[in-house]
C-alpha cells in the first residue's frame, strides 16, 4: 500500500483517486473547490460516471480515501497525481494556469523523495516547466497521462490498453509503475516528454480517424452506398482495426478538439507541417454542417419549424455537454429559426431550450426527430406510439441508433 495524494477531483482526478484506492492504495484527494469536497464527503460523485459513486462508497467504507480542501494534509504523501483542468485558451494552446498555481501551493510541502505525477493532458514539455517551479532535486517529476474515456472512465483505469511513463531515470518510472502492479497491460517506460507527446499523437490519431470515417459515410450517402458495410469491411483490416468506426454528427468533448488544436500548436511551433490536424478539424465542421444542411434540404426554412432532439451529451454515458456536437448543430438550428425540445437521460437542463423529462415529450408538435447521442436506451423507444404525436413524421439520426427496417415499416420520412 502506497501513500497517494491527488490534487484536481475533476472526472481525471476522481477516477485516479478512487481507482488507486480499489489498488489499495492509501489516498488522499485535496481540491480548492469547497462545495465538491463537501459532496465527495457525503458520498456524493460532483458528475455523473458509471459505476464511480458506488465504487467511491465502498473505498471510503474501507477507510482507503478522503477528502480535503487542505494542501497541507498532502505532507504524507508519496506519490501525488497532478489532475488539474488544462482548458483551451484562447489561441488554442493549452492553459496551463490551474496546474502551474497547484503546484506552487504544494511545492513547499512535499517530503524529500516524492514523486510528482502529471496526469492532466500538458502541451508537450509543460514537465520543464512545472520542474522550474519545484526547483527541488529531491522531488521526482514524473508524466503519466490519462486515457480514459468519460463514461467508462472506471473501467479504463482498471482495463487500460497500455500505461505510459516518463521520468528522467528508468528507475523512478519502474517505481511509479509497480503502483500499478496489480493491473495486467503493457507498459512504456519512456522520458517525459515523449509521454506528453503520446497523448496528444494518440488522441489526434483517433479525431484523424473519426474524421475520415465521417467523411466516407457522407460519400457513402451521396453514392447509395452502405456506410456500415463499407465501414465493416475496412475494419475488419487488422491494421486499421474495428473500434471508433462509427459515423456521427461530428466528434466533441473535452479532449479531442482541444488535444488536436494543442497539438497542432506544437507542430507550427517547431515548423513541422501537419496538415492532417487541420483537415481533421475542417471535417469535423462539415460533419455538423451537413446535419444542417440535410434538414434545410428537406424542410426548407426552418423559421418556427419544431425539433425533437434526443441527446445533448457529446456522446452516451456521460452528462458532459463540453464540445458537444449535439449542442453545436442545435445553436445553428435555433440561429435558423428551429424551435427546439430536447431530452437526454443524463442532461436534464440547458440555458436557450427546453429539455424535457422524457424521451416521449419532444415527439409532441415536432416536424423533425433529431438523434444527436447514442444513448442505447433511445432503441428502446417505442417509435410506433411515440410518432403519432408528430406534427410531420421526419426522423434524422445522426447515430444509426433506429433500425432501418423498423423505421422504413412504420413509413416514417428518413432523412440521410
Ligand atoms: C477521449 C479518448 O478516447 C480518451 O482516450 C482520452 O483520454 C480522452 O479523450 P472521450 O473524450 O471520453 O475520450 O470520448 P471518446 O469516447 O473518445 O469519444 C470522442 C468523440 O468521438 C465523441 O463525440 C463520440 O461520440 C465520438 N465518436 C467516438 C464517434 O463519433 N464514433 C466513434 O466510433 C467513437
Amino acid at each position: 500500500m502506497k501513500k497517494v495524494g491527488v490534487v484536481g477531483v475533476g472526472y481525471v482526478g476522481l477516477t485516479q483517486a478512487v481507482g488507486m484506492a480499489q489498488l489499495g492504495h492509501s489516498v488522499i484527494a485535496y481540491d480548492i473547490d469547497v462545495e465538491k469536497i463537501t459532496k465527495l464527503n457525503n458520498s456524493n460523485s460532483p458528475f455523473f460516471e458509471p459505476g464511480l459513486e458506488e465504487a467511491l462508497i465502498e473505498a471510503q467504507s474501507k477507510n482507503l480515501i478522503s477528502f480535503t480542501n487542505d494542501a497541507e494534509t498532502l505532507i504524507d504523501a508519496e506519490y501525488i497525481f497532478l489532475c488539474l483542468p488544462t482548458p483551451q485558451d484562447e489561441d488554442g494552446s493549452a492553459d496551463l494556469n490551474y496546474l502551474l498555481e497547484a503546484v506552487n501551493e504544494i511545492k513547499d510541502i512535499l517530503k524529500p523523495n516524492t514523486y510528482l505525477i502529471i496526469k492532466s493532458t500538458v502541451p508537450v514539455n509543460s514537465w520543464k516547466q512545472v520542474e522550474q517551479i519545484v526547483e527541488r532535486e529531491d522531488v521526482f517529476l514524473i508524466s503519466n497521462p490519462e486515457f480514459l474515456r468519460e463514461g467508462s472512465a472506471l473501467f479504463d483505469f482498471h482495463n487500460p490498453d497500455r500505461i505510459v511513463i516518463g521520468a528522467t531515470t528508468k528507475e523512478q518510472s519502474q517505481i511509479v509503475a509497480e503502483m500499478y502492479s496489480n493491473l495486467s497491460t503493457e507498459f512504456v517506460l519512456t522520458d517525459n516528454t515523449s509521454a506528453e507527446l503520446t497523448k496528444y499523437a494518440a488522441n489526434s490519431f483517433l479525431a484523424i480517424k473519426l474524421s475520415f470515417v465521417n467523411d466516407i459515410a457522407a460519400l457513402c450517402e451521396n453514392l447509395n452506398a452502405n456506410s456500415g458495410e463499407v465501414l465493416k469491411g475496412v475494419g475488419l483490416d487488422n491494421r486499421i482495426g474495428n473500434k471508433f468506426l462509427t459515423p456521427g454528427p461530428g466528434w466533441g468533448g473535452s479532449c479531442f478538439p482541444k488535444d488536436v488544436n494543442a497539438l497542432a500548436r506544437v507542430a507550427d511551433r517547431e515548423k513541422i507541417m501537419m496538415p492532417l490536424l487541420s483537415a481533421a478539424i475542417e471535417s469535423n465542421v462539415n460533419a455538423q454542417n451537413r446535419v444542417i444542411q440535410k434538414i434545410v434540404d428537406k424542410l426548407g426554412d426552418l423559421n418556427g419549424i419544431r425539433i425533437g432532439v434526443l441527446g445533448l451529451a457529446f456522446k452516451a454515458n456521460t452528462d458532459d455537454t463540453r464540445n458537444s456536437p449535439a449542442i453545436e448543430i442545435i445553436r445553428k438550428l435555433q440561429a435558423l429559426g428551429a424551435v427546439i425540445s430536447a431530452y437526454d437521460p443524463a442532461v436534464k437542463a440547458f440555458e436557450g431550450f427546453e429539455v424535457k423529462n422524457d424521451a416521449s415529450e419532444v415527439f409532441i408538435d415536432a416536424d423533425l426527430l433529431l438523434v444527436l447521442t447514442e444513448w442505447a436506451e433511445f432503441a428502446q423507444i417505442e417509435l410506433s406510439s411515440h410518432i403519432q404525436n408528430m406534427r410531420v413524421v421526419n426522423i434524422l439520426d445522426t447515430r444509426n441508433i433506429f433500425e432501418l427496417d423498423e423505421l422504413k415499416k412504420l413509413k416514417v420520412n428518413i432523412i440521410n
